[in-house]
């Protein structure tokens, strides 16, 4: 049993899965396994790696996953976002902290079997934060790790949680045994802002009126976007992400005083992601319809992170600002996405 070349990444289907599969496959030493409770997207078919299909919170499909495998790296990306947990709490508990404490077990079992340690990437959000209101937001600026971390919705306790049980695990499990063993999980985690991926919209979460609002514009629908025009939140475009991700992965240990880190890029409010929607789609029709519950919900997230920790730990820096996110990749990379589906 070799972990040296094998990752499993959960959430294949998902944004980050899409965008960190089509990364990882460049390499030809690895070999990737991927799971997910749908059937694997048709997009990633053409990819090289072992997909099987099941839930998180089902034994079987952990035991298939292990079986005759170990790990070098687990990318657990599967999850239930902040809006669909809300309308959904007692699923978002199961699959976001069950799913994650039985894949940190398996994980810990296997990084002791083989006597490795196992890395255990771990994508965690800007819903750990919850600031009581807008005005406090406002004040807060930007906001370090340790800062305000008293979530406001079921995902976000959620993320805070397994960012505990993953520290847990690396720094406790089982800490009264005689001996202790020496092997087991290194767990890294990075709270991510608002994803925007130029490949996949995403579903379920609160920040999704940014990537909504440039993928309606780009297929020529129009948008009710669900915030005031002046919400404003951290934003990331995937390749970032993914770079993020990579670059703590690729850390070494001992240069990490944290297992948790913020990373950011830039931050827009609702209004200027309008302005920049219509800059490259002058059509775009977006009408700004505020739902109160979930703008209660960006209210209580940051406007911008302080991610000084991961710039000094681990070399972070995003590639691109605003300017770069926008000109560089979303907009030519819509339009070629919506411009081939059309054709
Ligand atoms: N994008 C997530 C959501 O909106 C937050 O990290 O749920």
């Amino acid at each position: 049993m070799t972990q040296e070349n094998n990752v499993l990444i959960t959430g294949a289907n998902g944004e980050v899965g899409h965008g960190l599969i089509a990364h990882l496959s460049r390499d030809a030493q690895l070999t990737i396994v991927a799971t997910d409770i749908q059937p694997l997207d048709p997009a990633l078919h053409a990819i090289p790696l072992t997909f099987v299909q099941g839930d998180i919170l089902d034994p079987t499909l952990l035991k298939q996953l292990f079986e005759g495998r170990a790990y070098k790296t687990i990318f657990h990306l599967a999850s239930i976002l902040s809006t669909k947990g809300e309308r959904s709490p007692e699923l978002a508990f199961r699959v976001n902290v069950d799913g994650t404490f039985a894949l940190l077990m398996r994980a810990v079992q296997q990084a002791r079997e083989a006597q490795r340690m196992t890395k255990f990437l771990y994508p965690s959000s800007i819903a750990a934060y919850g600031l009581p209101d807008a005005d406090t937001k406002r004040e807060a600026g930007r906001v370090e790790e340790d800062a305000w971390c008293f979530p406001a919705t079921m995902y976000g306790c959620n993320k805070l949680a397994c960012e505990s049980l993953g520290t847990y695990f690396a720094r406790h499990y089982r800490r009264l045994d005689e001996p202790r063993s020496s092997y087991g999980l290194d767990f890294r985690s990075v709270r991510f802002p608002g994803l925007i991926s130029a490949q996949t919209v995403p579903t379920g979460g609160t920040s999704d009126y940014g990537p909504e609002m440039l993928h309606h514009a780009a297929q020529g629908l129009s948008y009710d976007c669900f915030v005031r025009e002046d919400a404003c939140l951290p934003f990331m475009v995937m390749p970032d992400a993914i770079r993020a991700l990579l670059l703590l992965e690729a850390a070494p240990r001992e240069r990490l005083a944290r297992l948790v880190y913020n990373v950011s890029s830039f931050s827009l409010s609702a209004g200027e992601i309008h302005r920049l929607t219509l800059k490259a789609f002058p059509s775009a029709v977006v009408r700004f319809i505020p739902d109160v519950n979930r703008q209660g919900i960006v209210d209580s997230w940051p406007c911008d992170v302080d991610d000084t920790a991961a710039r000094r730990d681990w070399g972070w820096h995003p590639e691109y600002d605003r300017r770069r996110a926008f000109d560089d990749y979303l907009i030519p990379a819509i339009r070629e996405r919506y411009r081939a589906s059309a054709g």
